[in-house]
């Protein structure tokens, strides 16, 4: 057990014991486990949440890209472009849903797809042709059907140059939410912030235990402020039935359990001070370690993002001396993620080599994530900090001294 933990999970539970268990009694007194009011409560909230006309529960975040990717049409053979620097579960549900991968690399400051990237994939990897309005990728002549760019650590991407782009070219975007519940967006298009999961066709969301909204088990959702969409998508989760037995079509077993989503309510409530706890201890540690001679770089809040860090990740040189570093003092850290998605095995198919996404690489090869969630104390933090410009210290002199 470290000292500091990376993430204190039991803490909170604890808190809302009493809470929670009430929600358990709810459901053993009227057998509702699976549907029913606790889901439909929890969607209404968490709709109204996320400033989106619709929530559909599903059973977790991978399967909320995947039938949001279905439901907004996407057909076996497209490809969907995205980034490489993401959990796996996001191109995951892309090859669920019967389509190909295409990753561009991201911005080295927000680690989010770079739109100036994605134009450049498009002018000169693909052709638009004008009277079917399908964009075609060149050398496989798939469709291009959709973007997903990935509100990394609890950062939105830039969106809108990439919806303006989408909007060029005929594209779909799914925002995946995975890791920003509350996370905002200041459209200058729209002159407003916008929520995560609020401007794209549709927002998937996980609520994994650990994240910012975490359920006590597997649960996600998606987003819309499109009707059809969600009913679309009301049926994929549910084998394919808008009545009970009567299939338009085959569908999944992905529903959101009603205890879980009767828990995601009660957290639900008090997910906007997290939020404001987790924002005020990032722009604490970005105090702490601006002492550190330069030698760890900060999470970046873009102009137009209002981030809810979920991670609070710092780029460093020698980041696996850093972790050793660390775990030596009793600190728990992470590596979100050690190696990109186009250099991973299971991407071995697609033929990529090292310098294809150099931003990625570069990024993934120099990350490490900090101690992060809502109930870090200050004290806990300075020991973080304090370590981590230590370690940054004894470095800088190692390289003078050589
Ligand atoms: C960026 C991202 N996308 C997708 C997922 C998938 O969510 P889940 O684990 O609920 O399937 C996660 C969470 O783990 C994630 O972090």
């Amino acid at each position: 057990m470290n000292r500091i933990p990376f993430l204190d999970l039991v803490t909170p539970h604890q808190e809302l014991e009493a809470e929670l268990l009430a929600v358990v009694q709810r459901a053993f007194s009227n057998a509702g486990f699976i549907g029913g009011p606790m889901v439909e409560e929890f969607e209404r909230e968490f709709a109204s949440f996320c400033n989106a006309k619709y929530c559909v529960g599903v059973s977790s975040g991978t399967d909320a890209i995947r039938f949001a990717l279905m439901a907004a049409g996407v057909e076996a053979g497209d490809m969907i472009v995205t980034v490489s620097h993401t959990f796996i579960a996001t191109t995951e549900a892309i090859s669920q849903a019967g389509a190909h991968i295409a990753f561009v690399d991201i911005d080295e400051k927000s680690y989010t797809l770079d739109p100036k990237k994605l134009s450049q994939f498009i002018e000169t990897r693909c052709e638009f042709d004008s009277r079917s309005g399908k964009l075609i990728d060149r050398e496989s002549k798939r469709r291009i059907a959709g973007i997903i760019p990935v509100h990394l650590y609890g950062q939105t991407a830039n969106m809108d140059p990439i919806l303006e782009i989408a909007a060029r070219y005929n594209l779909f975007v799914i925002e995946d939410a995975c890791q920003a519940h509350g996370a905002e967006y200041f459209s200058k298009k729209d002159n407003a912030w916008k929520r995560a999961g609020s401007m794209g066709k549709a927002g998937a969301f996980s609520f994994y235990p650990g994240k910012n909204l975490g359920a006590c088990g597997e649960a996600g959702a998606i987003t819309t402020n499109d009707a059809a969409m969600a009913q679309q998508m009301k049926m994929i989760r549910d084998h394919g039935q808008a009545k009970k037995y009567y299939h338009d079509m085959e569908g999944y077993n992905g529903r959101l359990d009603a205890i879980q989503a009767g828990w995601l309510s009660v957290k639900l409530r008090h997910l906007a001070k997290w939020n404001e706890s987790r924002r005020s201890l990032a722009h604490r540690y970005h105090d702490l370690l601006a002492e550190a001679n330069g030698a760890v770089v900060t999470p970046l809040e873009a102009s137009w993002t209002k981030g809810v860090y979920h991670l609070y990740v710092v780029r460093v040189r020698d980041r696996e001396a850093l972790q050793a570093y660390l775990a030596e003092a009793g600190i728990g850290t992470g590596i979100h993620y050690p190696i990109p998605l186009h250099l991973q095995k299971a991407y071995q198919h697609l033929g990529h080599k090292n310098g294809d996404l150099p931003v990625t690489e570069r990024v993934a090869a120099e990350i490490i994530s900090l101690p992060m969630f809502p109930g870090l104390t200050h004290r806990q933090q300075e020991e973080v900090a304090n370590n981590v410009k230590e370690f940054a210290t004894s470095r800088v002199s190692a390289t003078q001294g050589s």
